[in-house]
């Protein structure tokens, strides 16, 4: 992103023993292209020193109201009016206290109450201190004024309670920045996505499966949640953490997906398969442990059922997205797919190609619609092509509704 285009966070950082989470979230978000204007009050200073924040934002850090020095080269208003969204991390019972009363003392709360931005608060502290009810009285109030509010994490707490109270992880407050700034376009959509692949057991030990990630599945749940849409995520077994805010569902078989999804379906206005579905189970699985043996072993597998197929019978105003793992005759078997499973659109990539498929972070993917229309698109990250999808996601739902 180029300086200018970069949209400026106001990071207020508070007195708390989180503070240090500040620094890696600050770090996050210049790694993100975000231009960061900390804000600190005095007790944040007394945990990490201004120096740590101006060296990784690059940027004076604001703490004094009354400094000539520093009102000439930031300027409160100017911060206040900068921001695209005013980010409270951590915030400490005393600073929700004063915005929920109105007080504007020192340079935070004074900024705090100049700007227009919208104000992301995540609170951390003591778990007893948080179900305070004069806290939680607080928090309503803001909430009911249109501060948004980061749900504090459950774990082990600084002060030696366990319970809720930690500032959530720096990753999660960047998600949920990238979330509050971005576009609302699919504010009307509940999609219902699948990722990952499926496990079919042989034994009580052993599985079939096949090398699907589930990266794409989370990058279409991840940008959906973004750009406003309500997401039912049916996940395969994966490694990934699911995005904040998504309703997850887990599937480990076919079988066990396909329930899912058909239980999802009613609801939904759009589904993206992204799942690797396991096309085959072990005709039998095995209740014990098979035991090796000095001859060769058949396996008979079972076709399971094309659930995005059961969905194309029956979609009903739905737009249906299916995804198409190729290795030959790409555009040739898409399209078939296409036509015979009823989609509106499939996104096919050439397994086989570098910088594409299963396991990669990238992806290279050609878009076929249910007008014959061919596009194919250049080597991008799977977030790029979500959003990609979604933008074709909504032409097609303009046209249908022409
Ligand atoms: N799919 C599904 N149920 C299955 C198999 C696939 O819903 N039992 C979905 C996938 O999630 C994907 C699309 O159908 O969106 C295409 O999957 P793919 O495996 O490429 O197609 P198949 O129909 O299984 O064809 P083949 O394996 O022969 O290429």
């Amino acid at each position: 992103m180029e300086p200018e285009e970069r949209p400026t966070i106001a990071l207020g950082v508070t007195g708390g023993i989180a503070c240090y989470k500040a620094v890696e979230l600050v770090r996050l978000l210049v790694k993100e292209g975000f231009a960061v204007q900390v804000v600190m009050t005095r007790e944040a200073m007394e945990f990490v020193t201004p120096l740590t924040f101006q060296t990784l934002s690059g940027r004076p850090v604001a703490t004094e109201t009354f400094s000539l020095t520093q009102e000439s080269e930031i300027g409160h208003i100017r911060v206040a009016d900068e921001a695209k969204l005013f980010v409270i991390a951590p915030a400490t019972a005393n600073i929700i206290g004063k915005i929920a009363a109105g007080i504007a003392d020192d340079l935070l709360t004074t900024v705090l109450m100049a700007t227009r931005a919208p104000v992301l608060i995540a609170p951390s502290m003591n778990v007893h201190m948080y179900e305070h009810p004069i806290l939680q009285d607080n928090i309503r109030k803001l909430k009911g004024l249109g501060y948004h509010f980061m749900e504090p994490a459950e774990g082990y707490l600084a002060c030696g309670y366990e319970g809720k109270g930690r500032l959530p992880e720096p990753e999660d407050i960047v998600e949920e920045i990238r979330r509050r700034l971005k576009k609302k376009d699919l504010i009307d959509e509940k999609l219902l996505i699948t990722a990952g692949p499926n496990q079919e057991p042989l034994d009580p030990v052993r599985f079939i499966s096949n090398r699907s990630s589930g990266k794409m599945g989370y990058a279409l749940a991840r940008i959906g949640l973004r750009r406003g849409a309500q997401v039912t995520l049916i996940s395969g077994p994966t490694a990934l953490p699911p995005p904040p805010g998504v309703c997850l569902v887990r599937a480990t078989t076919a079988a066990e997906m396909r329930e899912a999804v058909l239980q999802e379906f009613p609801q939904a206005t759009a589904v993206l398969m992204a799942a690797a579905v396991a096309d085959y189970h072990p005709e039998q699985p095995i209740g014990r442990k098979l035991k090796r043996a000095a001859g060769p072993i058949v396996l008979k597998l079972k076709p399971n059922p094309d659930i995005l197929r059961e969905l194309g019978a029956r979609k009903n105003g739905r737009i249906l997205i299916g995804f198409a793992a190729e290795t030959e005759e790409l555009v040739a078997n898409a399209r078939k797919k296409l036509r015979e499973k009823n989609l509106d659109l499939i996104v096919a990539n050439d397994v086989t190609q570098e910088g594409s498929g299963f396991e990669s972070d990238t992806n290279v993917a050609t878009l076929l619609d249910r007008r014959g229309t061919v596009r194919s698109l250049p080597l991008m990250s799977k977030e790029d092509l979500a959003e990609r999808i979604f933008d074709y996601l909504l032409m097609l739902r303009a046209e249908s509704s022409q």
